[in-house]
């Protein structure tokens, strides 16, 4: 009998994927589910990008890649964060990774020991706390409410650095409330950080998919921090499982070490085909598609408001609305699974992003065609007064 280790008990799991999961068995029995769930993007890579994965497949390149990534994409994607977000950074600064789920782990792996403490907000990316676990060390969740839109503040951080505290995670702008950490607090949080001698790991995923006005990256901030991207949601390529980390130059070897023996390396077809994202072309559909998410931000929060969801803290990126369901349930398992079953929209509950908001909200992911939403939009309409 196969025994699992204390691990897995210990472990989270990702209700995000469970709704996933449901609605899909109820898809499957023929009924037409609106996905508001998980984040990932409707749209998929531009034919540019799926063209040139194509030639890269009929030209054999299909071997591994050197454990750090091909050096032509590596080059792109520093070209990329220095002419978009501001920074000054050098290839040899970046590795390429299985996804951000790959890179956050390198980072947790390279940086943590047995027994070390890291701080995240509450709410927080579920999957960060299982990284955190298989690297020996634990979570310390600080609940963070709408006055510092649910981020972590220097203040908070400060009340809770204690004897193991080595570091802090963030995701800026964050999943699930699509809000983001402003550069004067991130400024101080780094400062505050820098003088425990502790480490900041910055996620910067939906960087880009920002609707307030240009957006730099926490590294014009400072170049010590560890920032994590991907090619899952800005690039609309979830399945490619591309992302990537940035770090001091005399820190890539040490990931670069392990990456080469737990991954040896990153898709190497895709890396060849990511390179044309960089191309104006895909650029210019990139661009098109951030208004499309801009837009189905502005319908649902005026939506939401009509119909007494309320949204704490306007969100200025990613594609989440953290929604307050506290004038129809206080339980947002029972108030997701009856949406999912009785009208067929799945959301995410918020048990799912830690226990300081987990029944009095949930995440909307607005990845989905504005007819699907406005057909949400109906679909509530009608389910909220059956619920009260
Ligand atoms: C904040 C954050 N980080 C990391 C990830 C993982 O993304 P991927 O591994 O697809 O790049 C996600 C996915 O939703 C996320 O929301």
């Amino acid at each position: 009998m196969l025994k699992p280790a204390a691990r897995i008990e210990q472990a989270v799991t990702f209700q995000a994927m469970e709704v996933t999961k449901q609605a899909q068995t109820l898809r499957e029995q023929g009924r037409d589910i609106i996905s508001l769930g998980i984040g990932e993007p409707d749209f998929t890579a531009p034919q540019i990008v799926v063209d040139t994965l194509n030639k890269a497949s009929a030209a054999g390149l299909s071997g591994y890649s050197p454990a750090l990534g091909i050096t032509p994409l590596r080059i792109c994607l520093a070209d990329y964060y220095n002419k978009e977000f501001g920074t000054n950074i050098s290839y040899e600064q970046i590795i390429i990774t299985t996804g951000a789920s790959g890179a956050l782990s390198l980072a947790c792996l390279s940086l943590l020991n047995h027994g070390d403490e890291l701080l995240m907000p509450d709410p927080y990316y579920p999957a960060n706390f299982n990284f955190i676990l298989c690297s020996g060390a634990t979570t310390k969740l600080i609940p963070c409410g709408p006055e510092e839109r649910f981020q972590l503040s220097a203040e908070k951080i400060a009340a809770n650095w204690g004897a193991n505290t080595r570091g802090i995670l963030i995701a800026s702008p964050s999943n699930p409330t699509g809000t983001s950490v402003t550069p004067e607090e991130l400024r101080k949080i780094i400062d505050f950080v820098k003088s425990k001698d502790g480490f900041v790991i910055l996620d910067e995923i939906y960087l880009g998919l920002n609707y307030e006005g240009e957006v730099k990256s926490g590294l014009t901030l400072d170049k010590d921090i560890l920032v994590i991207n991907s090619f899952s949601k800005f690039f609309n390529m979830t399945g490619w499982r591309l992302g990537w980390i940035i770090a001091p130059k005399d820190f890539i070897p040490h990931i670069e070490k392990l990456s080469s023996s737990l991954n040896i390396c990153a898709p190497t077809l895709a890396q060849h085909a990511a390179i044309a994202c960089f191309s104006d072309e895909a650029m210019q559909i990139y661009r098109e598609r951030k208004q499309a998410f801009k837009e189905r931000r502005d319908y649902l929060l005026t939506e939401l408001a009509r119909l007494n969801l309320p949204v704490p803290v306007k969100p200025d990126g990613a594609f989440y609305i953290y929604v307050d369901i506290s004038h129809y349930s206080d339980n947002s398992m029972d108030f997701c699974h009856r949406l999912l079953n009785e009208a067929g929209i799945a959301v995410t509950p918020g048990v799912d992003f830690g226990p300081a908001w987990a029944n009095k909200m949930i995440r909307i992911s607005y990845a989905t065609a504005i007819d699907r939403l406005k057909e949400a939009i109906a679909r509530l309409e009608k389910f909220l007064p059956t619920i009260k």
